[in-house]
């Protein structure tokens, strides 16, 4: 059956018929009556196929972007982070493992006691400790666990010379789950047996770990609630790897430490190297998300997730720090990439990460309304306190090193850089840069800039009366800017006195 042409279909196929490729200072999205208010826009969204997003945003895997304090701080907020991969396999992984256990909402290692303990000889411990639970898992002299003690076994005993054993709650009334059991499934059996706390076992009789209801609680209301969690309640996270042979080591170590996703770090995405490695790789991890790019032709696209590719990044060329469209003549401008990409994977399950070119908060919504279902940011991002690196002071103010992945600087230090361009055989002296190495002020914490661009998301949502980005892909609609009109969409004709946090003049 014909799909149905959507308001955005008829919009590209005009500039397509002009011949004209567009970005998205050159679009501005059509409003529409709404009963919407900002504050009521949904803003989840998917990664990949399998990794969703409570906010429609992602850091980009670049050494001046995204390490353990970023991908925290991006899966707090509910977007998720990608750790850069210019880096030894083992500090990638120990990265990936910060961001895992951040948050615990299993405990891997309880306290325990053994069933000899007396009553008297634990609390004393408790006070020594300053142990602020009542609750303790029980062991026998070879480690089994035989039984749990909770608050109201400690009121109930009235002889301190009584033992755990005399006390406890033996085993075979204890409700226990597997040791795999998910934090949502430890919920679900803990509310319906009425217990806070729920061992783990694996096998009969060892304790494999446990959870406690106070803690999930904690992660899944109030600020928590935001978090983007896995099945676990760990924060989610990506890791970048390359495309050489070793690269499978990488993988296996990150998938190690419950990497979520696995991102493939090619400028060039549809290429041989990338298929190749992109077929192991899928060979080796069925389980696992793998995100595949970058590219900008929909065919490229048709092609990577033939290869099964769960996501595919859209953008070449339209970063920052790029220089790849003056230094090789290709790439297409950024909104017609994504919005090409996007029809090219409709049908197939497969979101579209639109990445790079994102500047203004506007450009979010107009980056969405093109088909994208999230967006990759680096320059955004570049400068706040949760990016690698020191802040530089100049002319007494602050600054922090934004540098492209391609500037001659990365592909000198990294090899990861040189791969991500097809260099890693070019002589140094030979390096082929795609890329600047610059500064940019400093910002302050990433909250802050994510707060401004979620809101211009919303307010953008508002006016065109869309719920959800679902919504916004049925209804999105351009106009074309002309230059005049791009001037009159920024302030004009005054003299700013304030500027506000959301807005940089000549941008
Ligand atoms: P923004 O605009 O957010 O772009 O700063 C970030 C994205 O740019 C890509 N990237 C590069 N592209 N040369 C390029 O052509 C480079 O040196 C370079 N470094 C990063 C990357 O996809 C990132 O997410």
């Amino acid at each position: 059956m014909k799909r149905k042409l959507l308001p955005v279909d008829r919009f590209f196929r005009i500039q397509e018929r002009n011949g004209r490729s567009v970005t998205y200072g050159d679009i501005r999205l059509k409003t529409g009556y709404s009963a919407v208010a900002p504050a009521a826009a949904q803003l989840d969204s998917r990664f990949t196929r399998h990794v969703s997003l409570k906010i429609p945003i992602a850091s980009a895997a670049m050494d001046d972007v995204t390490e353990a304090p970023m991908a925290i701080a991006m899966a707090k907020s509910g977007g998720i982070g990608v750790i850069h991969c210019s880096m030894p396999v083992s500090r990638q992984a120990q990265e990936v493992a910060r961001v895992k256990f951040h948050l615990q909402p299993r405990i891997a290692n309880p306290i325990t006691v053994r069933d000899a303990d007396t009553v008297g000889e634990i609390l004393a411990k408790r006070k020594r400790k300053r142990w602020k639970f009542h609750s303790f898992l029980v062991l026998d002299e070879s480690g089994n666990f035989v039984g749990l003690l909770t608050r109201k076994n400690f009121k109930l005993c009235m002889n301190p010379n009584l033992t755990a054993r005399d006390i406890m709650l033996p085993v075979a009334h204890v409700i226990t789950a597997p040791e795999k059991t998910s934090m949502e499934r430890a919920l679900a059996l803990m509310q319906q047996h009425g217990v806070d706390l729920l061992p783990l076992m694996r096998r009969k009789t060892t304790l494999a770990g446990m959870y406690a209801a106070e803690d999930i609680k904690r992660i899944m209301t109030g600020s928590q609630a935001q978090f983007n969690l896995d099945s676990d309640g760990r924060l989610r996270v990506a890791a970048a790897v390359n495309t050489d042979e070793s690269d499978l080591d990488r993988a296996e170590a990150l998938v190690q430490q419950h990497v979520d996703v696995l991102v493939i770090e090619k400028a060039h995405g549809d290429s041989y190297p990338e298929h190749v490695f992109l077929k192991m790789l899928r060979r080796r991890h069925t389980s696992i998300d793998i995100v595949a790019g970058n590219i900008s032709e929909p065919d490229s696209c048709r092609r990577l997730i033939r290869e099964g590719a769960d996501a595919v990044k859209v953008g070449q060329g339209p970063g920052s720090i790029c220089s790849t469209r003056v230094v090789s003549g290709i790439g297409a401008p950024q909104a017609t990439a994504v919005y090409n990409c996007s029809r090219a994977a409709q049908g197939s399950g497969v979101p579209i990460i639109a990445d790079g070119g994102i500047v203004n908060p506007g450009d979010i919504p107009v980056a969405l309304g093109c088909g994208a279902d999230s967006v990759m940011v680096g320059g955004v991002l570049a400068g706040t306190k949760e990016t690698p690196g020191d802040i530089i002071k100049r002319n007494g103010q602050q600054f922090k090193r934004y540098r492209g992945m391609g500037s001659l600087s990365a592909m000198r230090d990294r090899k990861a850089s040189r791969r991500r361009y097809q260099q890693d055989h070019t002589p140094i002296s030979q390096l082929v840069p795609e890329g600047v190495e610059s500064i940019v002020p400093y910002k302050g914490r990433v909250k802050r800039v994510l707060v401004q661009f979620m809101g211009g998301l919303r307010s953008g949502m508002s006016y065109c009366g869309t719920r959800t980005i679902a919504d916004l892909h049925r209804k999105a609609d351009f106009h074309f800017n002309t230059p005049s009109g791009v001037r009159e969409g920024h302030p004009h004709d005054v003299l700013i006195t304030e500027i506000p946090p959301n807005y940089q003049v000549g941008r």
